[in-house]
């Protein structure tokens, strides 16, 4: 008997190379990135709503803990291709540790400008670990992006944000494995949205699929983003973006309108949430389900529960929650917001006591 692919020992330029921009001169980059898992959240649906089948993509589960990996294969692989020897990329952290991990086994020199005070622990010591060289301006992320824009006119050296289209072209993969999981497309896709590559690239993916054939309706696409940075919410680029999801804290998205164009291709929508229902989300996914996601991440899941709470979800429905990144990226901000842990004497009666078994 012969056995069945096993798609986590493929990367994703190898697994889905038939809809890539892959050429004979691609070299083979992997990190054996994708195939991420489908988790059932039975016990938040349950809590919901009845009519509710909800599922968490959990992106968290790539190489460098990041949906990011996706598209910075295919970016990266690209940048080969084509010669370059240095890559940029402006980050509010989870680019710019895709980059960093991804540039060091292609062999590229890889530089990040990241907000400065303003990214999370995890992301920057992936960064630091890879050998980037980070620079952290004195800036926020919206600003950082104009120096990679200006820079990479000027010199040398590839960006790999998502204004690279290579970037898109791998990140529309999660769509694929979605789809390919599913048998179908869900009814709702949820998702934090930032800069707004993600979203362009998922709804990208879902249209290939269905031109294809490949599935028979699209998904409804329910984007969220942190009510501090709202910018597409509130019609204007946010001047100051503030909040707790460091991720998504930007104000002037360099996908704006292909993110509109998602939300009204699909007839969905854009909506905020606010600091607090992230943080009960993401809590709320951690101590229910055992899934531990980073703020932004939660954002998804807010929506969802927010627009249920609603009454938005009228009809029997699923719903894929896109968690974009590992909560283990931001363990100063898990400390912050769960109860501080007991210091103990070195005594097993001591501790008997405090667990209550004595
Ligand atoms: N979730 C996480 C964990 C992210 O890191 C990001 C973006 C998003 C959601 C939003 O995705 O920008 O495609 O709409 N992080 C970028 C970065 C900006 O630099 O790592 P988006």
């Amino acid at each position: 008997m012969c056995c069945k692919p096993n798609y986590q020992r493929v990367g994703l330029l190898e697994r889905y190379k038939e809809f890539l921009p892959i050429t004979d001169k691609t070299p083979a980059l992997s990190l054996m990135e994708g195939s991420t898992p489908l988790i059932p959240l039975t016990k938040i649906s349950a809590k919901i709503s009845p009519n509710i089948t909800l599922y968490a993509k959990f992106e968290g589960m790539n190489p460098t803990g990041s949906f990011k990996d996706r598209g910075m294969v295919m970016a990266i692989a690209n940048a080969v291709e084509i010669g370059s020897k240095a890559v940029i990329c402006a980050s509010t952290g989870n680019t710019a540790a895709s980059a960093a991990a991804y540039s060091a086994r292609a062999g590229l020199t890889c530089g990040v400008i990241l907000p400065a005070g303003e990214v999370a622990l995890g992301k920057v010591s992936q960064s630091m670990m890879h050998g980037a060289k980070v620079i952290a301006i004195d800036g926020n992320f919206d600003d950082a992006l104009t120096i990679v824009k200006e820079i990479t006119q000027k010199y040398p050296i590839t960006m790999v944000n998502s204004l690279n289209p290579y970037r898109i072209e791998g990140q529309k993969t999660g769509a694929f494995e979605i789809c390919d999981t599913l048998g179908e497309a869900p009814t709702y896709h949820a998702i934090p949205v930032g800069n707004a590559g993600n979203i362009t690239a998922y709804w990208k993916g879902y249209k290939e699929y269905f031109e294809k054939g490949i599935i028979d309706r699209l998904p409804k696409m329910i984007g969220f983003q942190a009510a501090g940075s709202a910018p597409i919410v509130e019609g204007h680029p946010i001047l100051e973006p503030n909040t707790i999801a460091t991720a998504i804290r930007i104000g002037n998205p360099a996908s704006w309108k292909k993110a509109e164009a998602a939300r009204d291709e699909s007839m969905g929508l854009i909506e905020k949430v606010t600091d607090e229902e992230i943080t009960e989300a993401q809590k709320l996914l951690a101590s229910t389900e055992g899934v531990f996601c980073e703020p932004a991440s939660a954002a998804s899941v807010a929506g969802v529960i927010k627009k249920a709470k609603e009454g938005f979800f009228k009809e029997k429905c699923s719903i894929v929650c896109i968690l974009t990144g590992h909560g283990l990226k931001d363990p100063q901000r898990a400390m912050a917001i769960c109860d501080p842990f007991i210091n103990a004497k070195n005594d097993l009666d001591e501790v008997a006591k405090i667990l209550n078994l004595k």
